[in-house]
């Protein structure tokens, strides 16, 4: 390290420091060395980053949300199941035809519960409804509709359930 340099040197400042003294010796060298690497690492880092990956929190976002509907088809993942009239009166046959030994006419429960109270054992939200109706409860014996009715009249089915909801 070239000429010597004198070392322990105090600054002279301790009365503007509230007495505390400093010594002026240079940084040693593998602090410097550290610190320059930082600064290299993040100008190669931000290169890389948006210039030759091209990524981005947005895109990172997007990916996690398509991979999650594939994951959760139903929606759970931002897309929420919106009941509208119409689906619920497609729904309503479906009901009559499929529904109505267990659940009742006016869906007040028989082997099934009470549909249009606020008791609710797998969740009362819209995507909660589809998902129950989807996979079933086969433990306590409703079935799984989702491979029978298909995606399209579980959400009528749905959709009508919660337009009776509080009758
Ligand atoms: C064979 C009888 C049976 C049939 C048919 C049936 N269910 Fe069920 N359903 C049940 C039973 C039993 C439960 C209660 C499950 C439990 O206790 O976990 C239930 C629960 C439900 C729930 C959840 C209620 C809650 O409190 O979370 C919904 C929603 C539902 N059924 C909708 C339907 C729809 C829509 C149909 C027609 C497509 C249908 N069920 C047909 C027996 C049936």
């Amino acid at each position: 390290m070239g000429k010597s340099i004198q070392r322990d040197q105090v600054t002279g400042h301790a009365d503007e420091a509230d007495g505390i003294e400093e010594y002026d010796n240079p940084l040693p060298d593998w602090w410097l060395g550290l610190f320059w690497f930082t600064i290299i690492f993040a100008i190669g880092y931000t290169l890389h980053y948006h210039f030759i990956a091209h990524r981005s929190p947005q895109k990172e976002l997007a990916a996690e949300l398509a991979a999650a509907r594939v994951q959760w088809p139903e929606g759970v993942a931002g897309a929420a199941f919106v009941p509208t009239h119409e689906l619920a009166e497609k729904g309503e046959a479906i009901f009559k035809t499929n529904c109505v030994p267990c659940h009742g006419e006016d869906l007040h429960g028989k082997i099934g519960p009470n549909l249009t109270d606020d008791v609710w054992i797998h969740g009362g939200r819209p995507d909660d409804i589809v998902r129950t109706i989807t996979n079933g409860v086969q433990a306590k014996g409703m079935p799984t509709w989702g491979p029978i009715l298909g995606p399209e009249r579980v959400k009528e089915v749905a959709a009508y359930v919660i337009s009776e909801h509080g009758k």
